[in-house]
């Protein structure tokens, strides 16, 4: 790799971020370099294209495709505060979900010995989805060993979460992979990120009633070499700003129905996965014109001949040949609106394995 260019290195594992549009308009892999490291138009630019990306205010790149919401030449780029995943209410929200106090989960406080357990629900139980699916009933060892490079989750690997939103499951994913990318579309939510990657506490204020709020922190319990595993990009995961191949395990959660091309997610998800590495994409298939526009629904209508399309189906054949099933698994969500009241959902999530 030439001098200047950006590579993440974390425990052995190297990547180098490439340039969004050459990769779109030419299938070239540019990686990035380093525009003026210091000072107000500090950012990164493409050797090949020429083109500048600027960072959030916590300094993440911003690899957006240029002509695109959000996207900025250089320096700070500014936050859209009416765009949905911009909010502060929508981030307070991803916050809880993200980092629910163990002593105080807010759906026991509904529903009392009927909540099923913060462990087996989004995001706590998705580590064990992940494992179950790279070693399938059978060829499972235990227990497994973090940092074992003959583990089948070697540290000496790279994982993806797309759509990471304030970036529990990156940081999970940091537990077990060497160099582990959380990207989202959103510059306050990957702002979160990074402030909870800080000092490995996430602080937010949970809505009691109305505009009464109380203070959260909520410790991650992770080392700070561990979190230092992680790297925040504000990106569209339609136009990833990775080589092709560069993941052994691609997390994509809730997102495939609040991109604008459903489809054209699946394919970057897939170009970005490694020959035999582990895709996992869950949805609870909530399809809204606000997010997708009609016409790029993978379900919940028909088709010209009257079938009933549904989107588990759809993931299946996008994917197509190459990719294998491996298990189906169901996820409880629960987003806490104020102390009373949240959104209750489950999502249904599909792993696969790429074919070498
Ligand atoms: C429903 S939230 C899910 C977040 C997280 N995966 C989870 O399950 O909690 C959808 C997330 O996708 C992000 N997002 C939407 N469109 C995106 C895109 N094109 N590229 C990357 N992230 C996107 C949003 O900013 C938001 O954080």
């Amino acid at each position: 790799m030439a001098e200047g260019e950006t590579i993440a290195r974390a425990a052995g594992v190297e990547l180098a971020l490439v340039c969004p549009q050459c990769v779109q308009a030419r299938g070239e892999e540019q990686p990035l370099v380093r525009a003026a490291p210091q000072g107000p138009a500090a950012g990164w630019r493409c050797p090949g294209c020429g083109q500048a990306y600027g960072r959030s205010a916590g300094g993440a790149p911003v690899l957006l495709l240029p002509g695109t919401a959000g996207a900025a030449a250089s320096g700070p780029v500014p936050a859209d505060p009416a765009a949905y995943y911009e909010r502060a209410r929508t981030r307070e929200q991803y916050l809880a979900l993200h980092y629910p106090p163990p002593d105080a989960d807010p759906l026991a406080a509904l529903l009392g010995p009927h909540a099923p357990p913060l462990a087996e629900r989004y995001p706590l139980a998705v580590p064990a989805l992940w494992r179950a699916a790279r070693e399938p009933a059978g060829e499972r060892r235990a227990p497994e060993q973090p940092g074992d490079a003959t583990s089948a989750a070697p540290l000496a690997a790279a994982a993806l979460d797309a759509g990471a939103a304030c970036g529990r499951l990156s940081f999970e994913l940091a537990r077990e992979y060497g160099l582990v990318f959380g990207l989202d579309r959103s510059l306050g939510l990957i702002d979160a990120a990074l402030a909870v990657q800080a000092d490995g506490v996430a602080r937010y204020e949970r809505v009691i009633e109305g505009e009464l709020t109380e203070a959260v922190e909520v410790a991650l319990e992770l080392e700070p070499a561990v979190r230092g595993r992680v790297r925040f990009v504000v990106g569209d995961a339609l136009a990833l700003p990775f080589p092709a191949g560069s993941f052994a395990l691609v997390l994509a959660l809730n997102l495939l129905d609040r991109v604008g091309e459903p489809r054209r997610l699946l394919a970057e998800l897939a170009r970005v996965t490694a020959p035999g590495g582990m895709l996992l994409v869950g949805s609870p298939y909530t399809w809204l014109e606000e997010f997708t526009p009609r016409p790029h629904w993978l379900g919940g209508l028909r088709d010209e001949r009257g079938q009933a399309r549904r989107g588990a189906q759809a993931v299946r054949e996008a994917l197509g040949a190459g990719w294998s099933l491996v298990r189906e698994d169901e996820l409880l969500f629960f987003i806490p609106h104020h102390a009373r009241s949240g959104q209750l959902g489950r999502t249904h999530v599909q792993s696969f394995r790429r074919q070498r």
